[in-house]
């Protein structure tokens, strides 16, 4: 069976005595894409992860990875795929290129052969300088760099990935973001977990919107985003008597209608030309004299997407504003 699809899900369901993790959760991934599955804490992306990858059994439904029906030839599916974690599975005493020596015997490699697919894995990863130093020394897209480098000792058909750059810094986050490049190029299919849209909107061709173990959008990140506006500029003002004046200002360099927010002083508007309009907002402003608090621009978050699709914000951002 080949359908263009390395991954297929239909109405998967995953209980965890009262909890239903997966409710009704269908996907698609398309072969040789990255496909994003994106949603809050708790949605169930890593119970999907660890039913695709055949570590957790399905209570219903049906999937298949690379053809393979994850339930009846499991084993043949975890020969086809590879997986990373939210933590890395790398030992810390042991350096780089040990680890990665390490996995390959694991996998029935042979010495020899371990060792040269761990000298191509660290050079391809760009670990070789560091290829001989404890993986303790490692800096956070290091370690993630490497768990990387570990799940494709086998050069795998399918890679999961379960929020690979959560708890990076930006720096870090952008290394791993060029990792997952380079496999997809190198004609791996990559599903990646993630609560930021902007990573899903980086790296995927494709997202699929999870809530409560079950798909509630799946569409292009372009087509996410025209969801909640794309970039919008963002002004708050000192002083409330100063909300029309700006509305008129923000406006002229807006795409669409501006929101004017009374009570937190802010208005808001979507833009196109985000670096434009930010100098031609700051200038006019100036210009006419009005007090501002705070001028910037703001990329749709889940949460953004979150709120259009189900009319609720995410609990991450409800606890956020409660402690605000
Ligand atoms: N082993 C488990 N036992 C009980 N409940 C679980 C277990 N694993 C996950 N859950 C619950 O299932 C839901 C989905 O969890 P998970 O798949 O980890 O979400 P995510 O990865 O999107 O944060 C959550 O409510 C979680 O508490
Ligand atoms: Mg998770």
């Amino acid at each position: 069976m080949n359908d263009g699809c390395a991954v297929r899900a239909e109405a998967l369901e995953k209980r965890y005595g009262e909890k239903r993790a997966l409710d009704g959760f269908d996907l698609a991934v398309r072969e040789g894409t990255v496909h994003g599955l994106l949603g809050p804490n708790g949605a169930g992306k890593t119970t999907a992860v660890r039913v695709l990858s055949t570590l957790i059994r399905l209570d219903g439904g049906r999937a298949t990875v690379a053809g393979l029906d994850v339930a009846r030839q499991a084993r043949e599916v975890r020969a086809r795929i590879g997986l990373t974690g939210q933590y890395a599975a790398v030992d810390e005493v042991l350096t780089g290129r040990q680890n990665l020596e390490m996995f390959g015997r694991l996998f029935h490699l042979g010495g020899r052969r371990a060792r040269l697919r761990a000298a191509e894995l660290l050079e391809r990863f760009d670990l070789t300088d560091a290829a001989d130093q404890g993986v303790g020394g490692y800096s956070g897209g290091m370690r993630r760099r490497l768990d990387l480098a570990a799940s494709m000792i086998l050069a795998p058909a399918v890679l999961f990935l379960d929020e690979p750059t959560t708890g990076l810094d930006p720096r870090s986050r952008g290394e791993v973001w060029e990792s997952v490049r380079d496999l997809v190029a190198g004609g791996t299919t990559v599903l990646l977990t993630t609560q930021y849209l902007e990573e899903a909107d980086r790296l995927a061709s494709r997202i699929t919107v999870i809530d409560q173990g079950r798909a509630i959008a799946d569409d292009t990140p372009d087509g996410l985003k025209s969801l909640v506006g794309g970039d919008r500029i963002e002004v708050v003002v000192a002083d409330r008597a100063d909300i029309p004046r700006v509305v008129k200002v923000v406006a002229r360099v807006a795409d669409g209608e501006p929101d004017a927010d009374e009570t937190e002083l802010r208005v808001h508007a979507p833009v196109t030309d985000r670096v434009a309009a930010l100098t031609d907002v700051a200038r006019i402003l100036q210009d006419e004299d009005v007090r501002v608090e705070d001028l910037g621009l703001r990329r749709p978050s889940l949460d953004d997407v979150f709120l259009r699709l189900t009319g609720h914000r995410t609990d991450t951002a409800r606890t956020k504003e409660a402690a605000a």
